[in-house]
This record gives structure tokens, sequence and C-alpha cells, in this order.
């Protein structure tokens, strides 16, 4: 078949799930119900969910005819086989723990690996990544490149580490303190940023030099494959699925998320080429998770995966799933919106500061924008900002991101174009008002990932914030 430059979906639509509408007054309710927080709302208050592309995939029929042949013993599920079969083609890592989700990889990783002490440096933290490697006692370096800083930089592998960042980690702290460099393929934090291979490689090279390991955050490799195959010298002749294998090559070991590239609700997994690593996480998985052939995982959620990971690689999907994400970003330049650019992979990221302004970082402006977008349509979208970014674990000063972002997240297979001409819609509509947005105020802070459970309230329009 002809491929047409068009990302139309290689696939149709076999059985639907109808969305609620509400009216501003039941939105404006349930946001202040809400704490303000999206996270807190009620999904059946919400009409188009961008909250995150985390376990909100649609499943193929193969993925739904591979539950009914789930194999639910309590030990050695052949579905267990089967994952293992797929992350060793699909990925070509030799050993694999699977786990009910990404943090709990990380759980039994950062465990196993971090000392008290140890230094852990990578490509901009994530919440729970950075989390785990704190719980064990790390600390955690960013060593991403500047422009990965800057959301007007149209640099197009903002997730590439900066390697003199490293020599310098490596020259303060000593090869020692460092267990590895923590790697992710996108990075979320960055607004959805690959890596380039390239990179990668240099990075492979110097770590080698000082016998440091390259732990891999794989939870959206195929996108970021993708961004390599589309915009890096020499690799466009290459498929998808050849530059993940390629990708997970140069590390030594991985946390995944399956439930984001790999389309399912639920599942992750751990995987190492290291023995040792290897027989320690089947000690501690144990403990955490499950016994080592389900981790925490039922028999046919480990079958659902195994095919997720096959269908996350091939070109045609990747194509199409990026592709719907870039059609809404294009909307949202073309109306003059402030968004991250280059535009994510697996989601648009509004850029808070230079939307709204006249809000001090204080008054949480990304929070507040979330809070508004819902209000004003249904759409529910992610704070990724200050309120994200936690304080310091040993000072509790707040930390000041340079980067205050609403994630508009697309789900895999799931929305249609129309649902993405509301979204931009809804965000015009915002911004069209946005002088008269007032920002809020934190009234309840969680001791840990503040922003899952935090609420807030409206700042009186005129009030100053007395923080
Ligand atoms: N690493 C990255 C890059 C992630 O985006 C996530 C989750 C995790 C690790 C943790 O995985 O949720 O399965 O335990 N990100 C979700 C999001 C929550 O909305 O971005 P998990």
């Amino acid at each position: 078949m002809a491929r047409s430059s068009a990302w139309a979906e290689p696939f149709k639509i076999k059985m639907v799930e109808p969305l609620t509408m509400t009216t501003r007054e039941q939105r404006e309710k349930a946001m202040e119900e809400a704490g303000y927080n999206t996270f807190l709302l009620k999904s059946e208050d919400v009409y188009i969910d961008l909250l995150t592309d985390s376990g909100t995939s649609a499943m193929s029929d193969r993925q739904w005819a591979g539950l009914m042949l789930g194999d639910e013993a309590y030990a050695g599920s052949r579905n267990y086989y089967h994952l293992e079969d797929a992350v060793k083609r699909y990925y070509g890592y030799k050993h694999l723990v699977p786990t009910h989700q990404g943090r709990g990889a990380e759980n039994i990783l950062s465990r196993i690996l971090i000392k008290p002490g140890d230094i852990v440096p990578g490509n901009m933290y994530f919440t729970t990544t950075k989390l785990h490697q704190e719980l064990a006692g790390g600390t955690f370096v960013d060593i991403i490149i500047d422009e990965a800083q800057d959301p007007r930089s149209n640099f197009p592998f903002k997730g590439n580490v900066d390697l003199a960042k490293l020599e310098r980690v490596i020259g303060e702290h000593g090869a020692e303190k460092i267990p590895y460099v923590s790697i992710a393929t996108t990075v979320n934090m960055a607004g959805g940023q690959p890596i380039a291979l390239a990179n990668l490689k240099a990075l492979r090279a110097l770590t080698a030099r000082h016998g440091i390991r390259i732990i891999h955050d794989m939870t959206r490799v195929a996108e970021n494959a993708y961004m390599i195959q589309q915009l890096e010298d020499g690799q466009g002749g290459r498929s998808v699925a050849e530059i993940v294998k390629e990708i997970c090559s140069l590390t030594d070991g991985a946390t995944m998320s399956a439930k984001k590239d790999a389309l399912v609700n639920i599942g992750g997994f751990m995987a190492t080429n290291e023995w040792e690593v290897f027989e320690e996480a089947r000690n501690m998985v144990v403990v955490y998770e499950g016994l080592h052939t389900y981790g925490g995982l039922a028999g046919r959620d480990m079958e659902a995966m195994a095919i997720g990971i096959e269908e996350s690689v091939q070109d045609d999907h990747i194509r199409a799933r990026v592709g719907q994400v870039f059609y809404l970003g294009q909307k949202l330049i073309d109306l003059g919106i402030p968004i991250v650019r280059p535009m994510g992979t697996h989601g648009i990221f509004l850029d808070a500061k230079a939307f709204l302004p006249h809000l001090p970082q204080t008054s949480f402006p990304a929070q507040a924008l979330a809070a508004e977008l819902y209000m004003e349509s249904g759409v529910r979208a992610m704070e990724r900002g200050i309120v994200s970014a936690g304080r310091d674990k040993t000072t509790g000063e707040e930390y000041r991101p340079e980067l205050e972002l609403v994630r508009l997240t697309i789900p895999r297979r799931v929305y249609t174009q129309a649902h993405m001409d509301v979204v931009a819609q809804s965000v015009q509509r915002v911004h069209e008002r946005r002088d008269r947005i007032t920002g809020l105020r934190m009234i309840y802070e969680p001791r840990y990932l503040r922003f899952f459970q935090a609420r807030f309230e409206p700042i009186e329009p005129g009030a100053a914030d007395q923080r």
C-alpha cells in the first residue's frame, strides 16, 4: 500500500465509550470540590481527558484477545515467558522482572544500585524516579543541556545530555559515587523531548571510560526512536523498531512504565543485562511486588503487555500517534498560544509563564491555567511546574523550576481529530481572557509527590499573595 503523507490512524474503531457533557456551573463546582487540582476531579466530570497518557491507551483487538489467554498460575505463568520473549526481541535486555508499574521498577532498581551519599546524574528529573533515588539515599543531579530549560529554543534534541556537565560531576564526586547515569527516552518534564542517538553513543563512550552504568527510563522509547528516525542525520531509512533496539543496546538496564508506549492500562518492568543485579531484583520483587514471574500483575496483563510492546514499535502506529499530537500543537501555534517548542511526542505543553505573565510563580500559574481550562470546557490537563517540582529534601525550600507548564497529554488511540479541534478552541478561549486569571494559593500540601493531592483556593482578584 502506498503511504500517504497524512498521519491518519492505521486502525478503525470497533467499540466506543460515551463521554459526559457538563455545564460551566457543574464544572466550577467540581473544580472547587477538587481543590483546584485536576488530579482530584472525578473522571465522570471530565469531557476530554488529557491528564496523562499513562494507562489511558485503547488496547487493540489482539490485546483484548490476549487477556482471554491469561494463565493465572501463581508461578511460571506462560504469559511471563511471552513477555520475556517480547522484551528480548524488541528491546534486547537479557533479564526481566515484571512490576505493577514503572515506579515499582524504580523502587527496586534504586534500592539495589544506590547507596546513601551516591550521586545520580540524569537528563532532567522525573517525579517518581527522583523520589526513589532519594529514598535510596542518592542525590539527583541534572545534566541535561541548557536548551531544555528554554521553552522557546527550537533545538530538536532537547533530551540530550551535556557531556561537559557530566564530566564536571564525575570530577567533583568521583566515578565510584555514581552508580549509574539515569537516561529517559523521551524527557517528560522537558516537554516530551527526545535524546539523539549520537548523544547517547557519546554518553556511552564517556561512561564506559569511567566504568559507570547507564540506566534507561524507557517509558516512551518508541516515540524517541521515531524522532530520531525523522530528524537525525543518517537515521531516516531505518525502522523505529531497529532504532529502539539500538537505543536499548547502549544502556545496561531499564525501568519501564508499560502504561505509556507499550499500550497497556497497567504494568511495567525492570530489565538488566547484569546477572547479579537480576538476582538481587528477583529477591526484592517478592517483598514489594509479587513473585518474579508476575511482579504484581495478572497473567493476562503480561500477555496484553507482550502484544502491546510489539504494536508500539510499528512505524505506522507511531507515525499516527505522534502525528495527532503534532496536529494539536500546530493548531495552537497557529492561534498564537505559547507552547514548548519543539512539540513533545506525548503531549503539548503550554508555557504558563508566557501565557500568564502577570502571575508570579508563587501563585502557581500552571496549576491555575489547568483549572481554568477544565472550567472552560471540561478538558482536563496537568500541571508540570512548581507544584510538581516539590521541595529540596534537605532545606525544605520550594524548587523554582524554569519550566512552568501545563501538559495536554494525548492518550494513544483514544481521541479523534475533532476532539483535538475542541481542545485547541478551549485553550484559545482561556487565552482570550487570560488577563482576568488570578492564580491560586496552596491550602494543603502532602509530604511526597505533592502535585497528586495538594489542594488550592483561588486568590481573590486584587488581593496580593502573602506567601
Ligand atoms: N518515568 C517516566 C518518564 C514517566 O513519565 C512515568 C510516569 C514514570 C517513570 C512512572 O511510571 O506511573 O507507571 O509508575 N508518568 C505518568 C505521567 C504518571 O503522567 O507522566 P508509573
